[in-house]
């Protein structure tokens, strides 16, 4: 027997009736994306490695653990992405974006790779819609960041949101903290797993990021970062939470929140549906004032987060929101006997001009067609065989009536129109 192929583990097809609703969200994404001002960019699923260590950071399990890396034939280190934002920042260095405006801002949705273990929610290959902001410090530009994603959330009809919230200070109080936290877990290296001895040396900071339960038990007896903020970062963060206050996203401040990624300055967030659950979280992100710098580019701070697509499509099934999808098939065409398929192909493609025709290929008896067409949900069959194509006409059946028209064929577009409407086909 032959074998047969399965999709490899934590990796899942899209199949027509989800695509079809992935569709609809993404659209409502670039369509949100595109009134706050942001324009679209696409990446390579690809690059080099370098970019996701330098710029994902060398200490994250990420790039420790999770990345999908290989050398091509030339020897050269590559990645999957893991994520998108070293990659915009890697091509908003290339092609000297910072020369074209002060700000640039984009949004971006593709597929991203990431080795982790497969469970509710993770995948290894899992889809992100996200933006960037590259150019400004303000505070103005994070809260325009946590609201968009919420409108964005709430748009397609989530509820039961929340925004936890959190700085992780600048460059000075992130040092100190660092510093604090090192001491703190130096007493605890006991108590802690074996990945967190290697975080420890490589970055005392990933161990707050544990999701292991002894480790999240050491470490909610850590210090808080908001202990030795600066105070620039404290109003930062305090005109951050005014500002989303403002626009109504439902926001809490966690101090246990630090983001399993190296780049993140001052504010950090994450969106999660409260029955998802506050490790699943929806989306997330914060502000990268280093990275572009870290990436080889001028200093220039910025800021961004990305949703994955896979949790979102979970809480709106917990939400029993059904996305209404409109796939159907307006008009069935069915030639009768050999002849009638070149008449046929040539009406289909007039049709198509403004309908959503479906084009019968094989020779098959008029009722398995007509099945078929019922089947399809059709309104219209047109029905053409050597007798109609003589006489200059097609009968089309009215599939919800039962009834038959003889219709001109010179006619027929227009007057299947006028009953349908025409479909915007946009
Ligand atoms: P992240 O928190 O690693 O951030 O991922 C963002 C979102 O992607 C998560 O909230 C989750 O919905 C989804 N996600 C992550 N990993 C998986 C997985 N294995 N399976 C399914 N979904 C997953 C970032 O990626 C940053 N680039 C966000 C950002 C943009 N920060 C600044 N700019």
């Amino acid at each position: 027997m032959t074998r047969r192929f399965k999709a490899m583990r934590g990796t899942h097809d899209i199949l027509p009736e989800e695509a079809s609703r992935w569709r609809l969200i993404e659209e409502e994404f670039a369509t949100i994306c595109i009134r706050y001002g942001y324009q679209e960019i696409r990446t390579p699923i690809f690059e080099s490695t370098e970019v996701f260590e330098r710029g994902t950071g060398f200490s994250t399990d990420v790039v420790q653990k999770e990345m999908y890396t290989f050398e091509d034939k030339k020897g050269r280190r590559l990645s999957l992405r893991p994520e998108a934002t070293p990659s915009v920042i890697r091509a908003y260095l290339e092609h000297n974006l910072d020369k074209r405006a002060k700000v640039l801002k984009v949004f971006y949705m593709g597929p991203m790779f990431r080795y982790d273990r497969p469970g509710a929610g993770r995948y290894r290959q899992f889809h992100q819609l996200g933006i960037e902001v590259i150019g400004t410090a303000s505070p103005v530009a994070d809260a325009e960041a946590i609201v968009l994603l919420w409108d964005f959330l709430r748009a397609i009809g989530l509820k039961r949101l929340k925004v936890r919230l959190n700085s992780l200070g600048c460059e000075k109080c992130r040092v100190e903290y660092s510093g604090i936290v090192k001491s703190f877990l130096e007493g605890n290296l006991k108590h802690l797993c074996q990945d967190c001895h290697e975080r420890f040396a490589r970055n005392p900071l990933r161990v707050l990021d544990c999701k292991q339960k002894k480790c999240k038990a050491v470490v909610a007896k850590a210090p808080e970062i908001g202990e030795v903020l600066c105070q620039p970062c404290r109003d930062h963060l305090e005109e951050v939470k005014r500002l989303i206050k403002l626009g109504g996203v439902e926001s809490y401040l966690d101090a246990r929140l630090v983001r399993g990624l190296d780049y993140y300055t001052r504010t950090v967030f994450e969106v999660f549906h409260e029955a998802s659950g506050i490790d699943n979280s929806l989306g997330g992100g914060g502000r990268y004032d280093r990275l572009v710098e870290d990436l080889g580019g001028p200093s220039m701070p910025a800021v961004g987060f990305s949703a994955g697509m896979e949790r979102i499509g979970q809480a709106l099934e917990i939400d029993g929101v059904n996305l209404e999808t409109n796939q159907s098939v307006d008009v069935f065409i069915a030639p009768m006997g050999g002849q009638a398929f070149e008449k046929a192909f040539e009406l289909a493609r007039d049709l198509r001009l403004n309908l959503r025709v479906w084009l019968e290929f094989d020779e098959r008896k008029i009722d398995r067609q007509l099945r078929t067409a019922s089947r399809l949900g059709v309104r219209f069959t047109v029905i053409i065989g050597s007798d109609e194509i003589s006489r200059g006409i097609v009968k089309v059946k009215d599939m919800t009536t039962g009834e038959q028209y003889e219709v001109e064929q010179s006619g027929v577009a227009g007057w299947l129109k006028k009953r349908l409407g025409g479909t915007d086909l946009e």
